[in-house]
């Protein structure tokens, strides 16, 4: 079967030769095809280029399925490189506790927060964790998501913790979303181990870390390393019994403060370092010519009310920077990646040829999905989505509060959103 997508008005971040990610200056350059066409075979992107080039390119030789989309826009499908969208019920209670003062520190400490989840995961079935985070899934497609990596986190015991990662498995084997799974199990030291918190990431590196690995439920590893949660000790201890288990490192790191989590992520060869409030000097030393991808999360800043993370320093001192959206009950309750992209621009001034490379290519490094998704080029997954009529590039990050994405195409296939 092949799709030809014809009269596209702009095709965006499209790639002859394509890169593994954009850094600094670069970060600024998209590639755009004005009157352009793609052409997808089954469920990769075959050809592209400009509509007095389709004659040239186009074999009538198989069914074909055409979309005009004049005036229309055409992107590569977002790429969010960090969520926690399985999980158990909502924590609106908690929005209101901090509208009157308490903070995200507080509450954890008062047993919300992340435990909180924890205990309402406990007495979920994995069926209600699935119907309600495929809802989720559902939703980020919809607004033009085509891959997105969840974390366990929730579970914070073995079981607890084995359950979320099955249901993670099962959303990758049902959804047509590309599906990356983090395990999580240093997310919170739960209270039981509050006066020995060493003897939990036992657990985690002795109980946890050999399941995960043995049912084959996870890509990544993942470790909370920040005030408060797990030092860098911990951190260490965790990611070397991953490491050996063949789990790569993607970590949350310097969201309460300078905690060394920065650098001991890129010692470790993590793939991302995530949130990334609390930058200076030799956050961004050890960043530099490292391979992780600094990410940053604009939803959780804005819906805690954080200091902001210095990304326009970072991009000037020639990093890359992945922007993701954090969906979570706590402190980012949204997997809308173009309003991330708006908050980019707004709040963190990067432009919208930035944004487009922070959600686009560079989230798609973060989880280790480049060669094949990100970007518009031959061979690569066919995940696009098209606007509906709008002028140009700078209009979706502009027009924050709707969704501008009319159609999407995950694997060569057209979605219609019935329950998957
Ligand atoms: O990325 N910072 C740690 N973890 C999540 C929050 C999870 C929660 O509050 O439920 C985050 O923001
Ligand atoms: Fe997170």
């Amino acid at each position: 079967m092949k799709l030809l997508l014809e009269n596209i008005r702009e095709l965006v971040q499209v790639e002859d030769d394509p890169v593994s990610y954009r850094a600094g200056r670069e970060m600024g350059k998209v590639t755009t095809i004005q009157n352009a066409f793609v052409i997808i075979r089954d469920e990769v992107i075959e050809e592209f280029g400009r509509m007095d080039q389709l004659k040239d390119v186009y074999r009538d030789d198989d069914l074909l399925i055409e979309i005009d989309c004049s005036r229309r826009l055409v992107y590569p499908a977002y790429c969010d490189s960090h969520t926690h969208l399985v999980y158990p019920s909502s924590r609106e209670k908690e929005f209101v506790d901090r509208i009157k003062g308490l903070s995200y520190e507080e509450i954890a400490r008062r047993g919300g927060g992340i435990l909180n989840s924890a205990k309402r995961l406990h007495e979920a079935s994995e069926e209600e964790l699935y119907n309600d985070a495929m809802e989720r899934v559902i939703e980020i497609m919809k607004m033009g998501t085509g891959a997105v990596e969840i974390k366990s986190g929730y579970g914070l015991n073995t079981e607890d913790e084995l359950k979320m990662l099955r249901v993670i498995r099962w959303i990758k084997e049902t959804a047509p979303i590309c599906v990356r799974a983090t395990f999580l199990g240093a997310h919170a030291i739960p209270v039981e181990y509050k006066s020995n918190p060493s003897k939990y990431v036992d657990v985690v590196i002795n109980e946890m870390i050999p399941q995960v690995a043995t049912e084959e439920l996870a890509d990544y590893i993942d470790v909370f390393c920040d005030r408060g949660f797990f030092s860098v000790e911990d951190t260490e201890r965790i990611l070397m019994a991953g490491i050996k288990y063949g789990l790569k490192p993607k970590i949350h790191a310097n969201e309460l403060g300078l905690t060394g989590g920065v650098q001991v992520g890129v010692k470790y060869g993590a793939l991302s370092v995530d949130h990334l409030e609390f930058i200076e000097e030799n956050e961004i030393a050890a960043l530099k010519d490292s391979e992780t991808m600094p990410t940053v999360l604009p939803g959780a800043a804005f819906f805690l009310g954080m200091k902001l993370s210095p990304v326009r320093e970072m991009i000037d001192a020639g990093l890359p920077i992945a922007l993701a959206s954090d969906f979570n009950p706590g402190s980012s309750p949204s997997g809308n990646m173009n309003l991330i992209a708006s908050m980019g621009c707004i709040n963190y001034k990067m432009l919208p040829e930035e944004v487009i490379n922070a959600t686009t290519i560079n989230g798609a490094y973060a989880m280790g999905i480049n060669d094949s998704y990100g970007s518009i080029a031959r061979g690569k997954v066919a995940n696009l989505f098209i606007t509906s009529e709008v002028p140009g590039i700078e209009y979706l990050p502009y027009y924050y509060g709707s969704s501008l994405v009319e159609t999407v195409i995950l694997n060569g296939e057209i979605q219609t959103f019935e329950r998957c």
